[in-house]
């Protein structure tokens, strides 16, 4: 399977896939890394790792979804990718991108889905003073962070945590979650698988 990857920072996730697709016995190996961000630090990462990138900046189409997206398809398209990977990718997509890659995108969240869609979800998980915290990996549909969901990692909230310490913790077990959820994906699993 040819797996393409939405990035928009560090890349952290991303590196992590692509590592992982490394072992002979993956049923998936990356064709692109992309970015809405010229900038994005994972973008080098992606490329000292041998997989081709791409950037189409978003400021450069002032609000306008639908022509940022266009243009970020055509080396979208040209990739043909099985599978997308949005790691850290920060930017809305439209209904008409999403039904493109309908059932072939997949979005790691850093939240315990349905809880806390959306941003600042760590600072939000400890005003609430719940006792865990976590992420998702899940399908991406028109829905917003509310797709059917393929698997979660939990962490514990410790005392003193603060929006980082804890957004710390939660990324060591998305670096878990999300190339195992990968591998299932690329195989064809679609039940949920937690760790
Ligand atoms: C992190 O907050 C992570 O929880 C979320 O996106 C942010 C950046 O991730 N998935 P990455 O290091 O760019 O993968």
């Amino acid at each position: 399977k040819r797996v393409a990857i939405l990035i928009s920072g560090g890349g952290s996730n991303m590196i992590r896939l692509v590592e992982d697709m490394q072992a002979d016995d993956h049923p998936a190996r990356p064709v692109l890394v992309a970015s809405n961000n010229p900038a994005a630090g994972g973008l080098a990462k992606a490329a000292a790792l041998g997989v081709p990138t791409a950037a189409v900046d978003h400021r450069a189409y002032q609000g306008d979804r639908a022509a940022f997206e266009a243009a970020l398809l055509g080396p979208l398209l040209e990739a043909r990718p099985d599978i997308i990977c949005l790691a850290g990718f920060m930017r809305i997509l439209t209904p008409a991108f999403i039904d493109r890659f309908k059932g072939r995108m997949i979005n790691i969240h850093p939240s315990l889905l349905p809880k806390y869609p959306g941003l600042h979800t760590h600072a939000r998980a400890l005003e609430a003073g719940d006792a865990e915290a976590g992420a998702t990996v899940h399908e991406v549909t028109t829905d917003l962070d509310a797709g059917p969901i393929l698997g979660q990692a939990r962490v514990p909230v410790q005392p003193g945590d603060t929006p980082e310490t804890l957004a710390a913790r939660v990324l060591q077990r998305e670096h878990q979650l999300y190339p195992l959820i990968l591998r299932r994906f690329a195989a064809g699993a679609r039940e949920r698988f937690d760790i």
